[in-house]
C-alpha cells in the first residue's frame, strides 16, 4: 500500500471496520471532520447553542472560505442549507415560473429536481422538456442548443452526475449553450463534488447545488449553494425567504441580503458546518482530481471484473464514467444482495426504479446494486465484493 492510501486510512476511523462502498451515498468521514463536530456539540453543551456558535465564528468563516475556493466561486456566493435538495430547491424558487414558461432538462436529473418540476408543471402550468440523449449516453448538446431555442424558456437545470448511473453530463458544454441563449443555468452537483474538480466560473452556471456527505466527505444533513455574482445582480431571492436571509424593514417591506446568505434559513447546524470546513481543507489536501481519479479507476475496474461474472449486467453508460457503478445480478433483488454484503461488513446501496424512472426503464432494470468506491478504498477491497458477489450471480444463473 503506498504511503498516501495508509494515510488517508488511518484518517479514517470507518476503514477498519468496514469495506465501504456506498460513497454515493454517503463517504466516510475522516477523523478530522468528526473531532470537529463532536468538539462543537459539546463545546454547545457545555456553553449554550447560540453563545458557542459565536464564540466559533471565525472558524465558520473559515468553512466558508474554503468551500468557496473548493468551487471556484468567493465567500460571498457560498450559502449553506440543510441538504442538496433544498440547495436546489432554494434556487429553483427564485423563479416566478407563469404558465406556459418552459424548463429545459435532461433525461437523467435528479428524482427529486424531476418531482419539482412535475409540480411547478401541476401547479403553475410550467413546460417541462427534456433533451434527447446522444448515442453514447448522455444529454446532446444539440438537443440542448435546440430546445434553447423555443420561447419562453425561463431555465436549463441538469444533474451533472446522476445518483444511479456513472454518466457524467456535458456540464461545461451545456454551460456554454445556456449562456449563448441567454438562459440561467442550474447545474445539480450533488453526485460531483469532492470527486470531480468544480470551477463554476467554467461551468457559467447561475446557480450550482451539492450535498457534504458524499464523494466530499461531510457530514449528513448539510448542502450549499454556489450563487453566482449574475444573479446575486439580477435580485434573485428564494420564495420563502426567511429572516437569515432578509431584513424585515417596515411592515410591508423587506430587503434580501446583499449576499448569496439570502438563500439561507436561520436555524444553522453550527456543528455540521465545522464539519464541512473540515471536510473541504481534507480534499484540498487529497486533491480532488487525485482523489476522484483513484475512485474512478476504481469504479472502472469493479466493472471490468463484474462484466466477466455470470449473471451480471453493468448498466452504466456514457463515453466518461464517475465513480458510480451499478448492476443488475440476475434474479436477486439489490435489497437483498445489499443486506447480504453488509453482512460480511461490505456496505453497497440498491437503486431502485423509483429513483430514475426514464433511465431505468431504458435499460429494462427494475432496480440495481450501486456500488461506489471512493480514493481510500484499496484493490484488495474490490477483490474482496467482486468475490462476494461471484456466486450470488452464478446461483441464479445455474
Ligand atoms: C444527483 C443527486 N442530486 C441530489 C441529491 C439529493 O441530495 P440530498 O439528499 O442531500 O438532498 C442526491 C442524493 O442522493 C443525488 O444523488
Amino acid at each position: 500500500m503506498n504511503e498516501a492510501l495508509k494515510k488517508w486510512r488511518e484518517d479514517t476511523p470507518g476503514c477498519a471496520a468496514r469495506v465501504h462502498l456506498n460513497n454515493a451515498g454517503a463517504g466516510l468521514m475522516p477523523q478530522a471532520v468528526l473531532h470537529a463536530m463532536t468538539g462543537h456539540l459539546e463545546r454547545e453543551a457545555l456553553l449554550g447553542a447560540y453563545e458557542s456558535a459565536d464564540e466559533a465564528q471565525p472558524q465558520v468563516e473559515n468553512a466558508y472560505e474554503d468551500l468557496a475556493r473548493l468551487v471556484g466561486a468567493r465567500r460571498r456566493n457560498m450559502a449553506i442549507v440543510e441538504n442538496a435538495t433544498v440547495a436546489f430547491f432554494q434556487a429553483l424558487s427564485a423563479f416566478d415560473f407563469n404558465p406556459g414558461d418552459v424548463i429545459v432538462t435532461t433525461r437523467n436529473d435528479y428524482v427529486s429536481n424531476q418531482l419539482a418540476y412535475l409540480s411547478l408543471a401541476k401547479r403553475r402550468g410550467v413546460v417541462v422538456k427534456r433533451a434527447a440523449d446522444s448515442p453514447g449516453g448522455g444529454a446532446d448538446p444539440q438537443s440542448v442548443r435546440e430546445l434553447l431555442r423555443a420561447p419562453r424558456v425561463r431555465l436549463l437545470a441538469v444533474t451533472w452526475v446522476p445518483t444511479n448511473s456513472g454518466l457524467i453530463q456535458p456540464v461545461e458544454a451545456l454551460g456554454a449553450i445556456a449562456d449563448e441563449a441567454g438562459v440561467p443555468y442550474l447545474v445539480d452537483a450533488c453526485q460531483a463534488v469532492g470527486e470531480i474538480p468544480v470551477d463554476v466560473a467554467r461551468l457559467r452556471c447561475d446557480f450550482l447545488s451539492a450535498t457534504a456527505r458524499k464523494f466530499l466527505r461531510g457530514p449528513r444533513g448539510l448542502g450549499f449553494l454556489a450563487v453566482s455574482d449574475r444573479a446575486l445582480a439580477r435580485g434573485d431571492f428564494p420564495l420563502y425567504i426567511d429572516m437569515r436571509g432578509a431584513n424585515w424593514r417596515t411592515a410591508d417591506t423587506f430587503e434580501p441580503k446583499p449576499d448569496a446568505s439570502r438563500f439561507e434559513n436561520w436555524e444553522f447546524a453550527y456543528s455540521h458546518v465545522l464539519g464541512l470546513g473540515e471536510a473541504v481543507r481534507y480534499a484540498l489536501v487529497v486533491g480532488v482530481e487525485t482523489g476522484g481519479g483513484r475512485a474512478r479507476m476504481l469504479a472502472a475496474r469493479v466493472r471490468e471484473k463484474l462484466r466477466e461474472l455470470p449473471g451480471m449486467r453493468v448498466l452504466d453508460r456514457g463515453k466518461e464514467l464517475a465513480a458510480i457503478v451499478t448492476v443488475q445480478v440476475a434474479g436477486r433483488e439489490p435489497e437483498e444482495l445489499v443486506m447480504l454484503l453488509r453482512q460480511r461488513g461490505i456496505n453497497t446501496s440498491a437503486s431502485l426504479r423509483a429513483y430514475a424512472v426514464i433511465d431505468m426503464d431504458e435499460k429494462k432494470a427494475a432496480a440495481a446494486l450501486r456500488i461506489s468506491p471512493h480514493y481510500y478504498n484499496t484493490e484488495e477491497e474490490i477483490e474482496q465484493v467482486v468475490e462476494a458477489l461471484r456466486p450470488l450471480g452464478s446461483a441464479s444463473v445455474a
